[in-house]
């Protein structure tokens, strides 16, 4: 079979942070630790007034087609996953392409367009439906385009506020690929859940507690038909362990179910019983309620073990770097999970050259999707030619004040009775000019 996979990433960010420790927690009347401890974050990107979703994505899709010296003649397919469309209609993609448009020879006629819509888990289902289609052979020897952009923004107040963000990725996707090859195995866990909505509204209404427990059970069943598609997996088998990563606590959490699970029946199990027990078994338990709590002990001591910590410290950690910076990018963040396990990488020693990536995706609403991915030969130039660390650093800090006017401006129905200027200035990049967006 062939390999198809990602070829190439780039990552645009929102041009303005908000600091949670120190802007957004005096604020709030909160512990600055409940921020970089509790949720694990650091900072929020926001999009300047004349950013949105389309920008975002046509200036990250325009630097990896000019990084890649591709023309639209090289692209059969451009998808967009969001979650904060704007239009029930006409697909973001077409946006997007009316942008690249306008800086290229050549158009986009050929190339089919759509959107995908599974809340955060739509960047993977994208991904995954290019790889099809390219194995299919449909593809006339074209790649794919897939754009996964957000404006993750909650209504003011909402305990989900602190977990925003603002970014895109784009990803081409080909044969023989130069970053990861994709497995052909997948598992998923899917439940129709009413845990974070968006009917017709531009916040969610989210259940937050309930959204985290929703996100841990559709990850094990994930986990569990992963594995009657590959066999069992071991702990070694995997280099890195990106999730989907509203926050870095919820990965504290879901790293550890992952871990219960994989160990589960292994000599691991058997290492660790002298200190913690074995893991409990529902026979063993008269109900559901006895099984619960004792498994519940069992994870509370599990992550106290130096085993765990080291294959926290190794395989997880480092997945968690960008998304600290940033927030939440919905259908973009377990890919920036991706980009951070590989900059940590290009640290590391060792070639990684063939090494596997467990890859677990989620949506609320709800679907997990796990899948391995392989590195390949070029993957170190590809993640040596991200510029996020500039991008980041040169974001603009809001104040107080200012963040209270951009959320304003971009709340789609917002009655603003004042002008907000930008903050950044454009440079040489797409920009909002309302509707029929236009290259500056
Ligand atoms: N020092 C250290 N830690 C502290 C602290 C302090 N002073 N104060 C609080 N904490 C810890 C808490 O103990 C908690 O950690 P644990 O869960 O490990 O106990 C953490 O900080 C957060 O504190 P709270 O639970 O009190 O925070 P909250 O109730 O204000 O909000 C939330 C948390 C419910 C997740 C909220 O941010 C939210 O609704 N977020 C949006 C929904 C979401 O992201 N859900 C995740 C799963 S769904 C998904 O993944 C899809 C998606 O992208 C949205």
């Amino acid at each position: 079979m062939t390999a198809v996979g990602i070829d190439a990433i780039e990552i645009r960010s929102g041009k303005l942070k908000l600091d949670l420790p120190n802007t957004f927690a005096p604020q709030k009347g909160d512990d600055p630790e409940k921020y970089t401890k509790g949720l694990g974050l650091q900072n929020s990107s926001f999009p300047d007034v004349y950013e949105d979703i389309v920008t975002m994505g046509a200036n990250a899709a325009k630097r990896l087609m000019d990084r890649k010296g591709l023309e639209p003649a090289d692209i059969g397919r451009i998808d967009v996953a969001t979650e904060s469309a704007f239009d029930h209609s006409k697909p973001v993609s077409t946006y997007i392409a009316g942008c690249l448009e306008k800086v290229y020879d050549g158009d986009f006629r050929h190339a089919n367009k759509g959107e995908r819509k599974f809340a955060c888990v739509a960047g993977t289902q994208a991904v995954d439906d290019a790889y099809n289609w390219i194995q299919a052979g449909r593809h006339r020897d074209r790649a794919a385009l897939v754009i996964a952009t957000d404006t993750a923004l909650y209504a003011r107040g909402d305990p989900g506020e602190a977990t925003q963000g603002a970014g895109a990725v784009a990803m081409l996707i080909d044969e023989d690929p130069d970053l990861v090859e994709l497995s052909t195995h997948q598992g998923y866990g899917s439940m129709d859940e009413t845990d974070f909505l968006k009917p017709n509204q531009q916040f969610p209404s989210v259940d937050g507690k309930r959204s985290m427990q929703v996100y841990l059970s559709r990850m094990r069943e994930a986990l569990e038909d992963y594995e009657s598609v590959s066999g069992k997996i071991h702990l070694d088998d995997f280099a890195y362990a990106p999730f989907h990563t509203p926050f870095p606590g919820m990965v504290r959490k879901a790293a550890l179910l992952a871990y219960r699970h994989v160990i589960r029946d292994t000599e691991h199990e058997d290492a660790l019983a002298d200190a913690i027990g074995r893991q409990p078994r529902e026979e063993e338990y008269e109900d559901r309620e006895a099984y619960e709590e004792a498994i519940r002990e069992y994870m509370d001591a599990l992550k106290t073990t130096e085993e765990y910590g080291a294959w926290y410290d190794e395989v997880v950690e480092p997945t968690l770097g960008l998304s600290r910076e940033v927030g939440n990018w919905y259908t973009g963040s377990v890919h920036i999970a991706r980009a951070s396990a590989l900059r940590d990488a290009l640290d590391r020693e060792g070639e990684f050259v063939g090494e596997t990536l467990l890859v677990a995706s989620y949506g609320s609403g709800a679907q997990a999707e796990i899948h391995a991915e392989t590195l390949q030969e070029g993957w170190r130039a590809e993640i040596e030619a991200l510029d996020i660390d500039d991008q980041l650093d040169a974001r603009y800090d809001l104040s107080w004040d200012e963040y209270e006017d951009v959320h304003d401006v971009h709340e789609y129905d917002k009655d603003l009775d004042r002008e907000i200027e930008e903050f950044t200035a454009p440079d040489g990049e797409f920009v909002f000019t309302g509707w029929g967006r236009m290259n500056e």
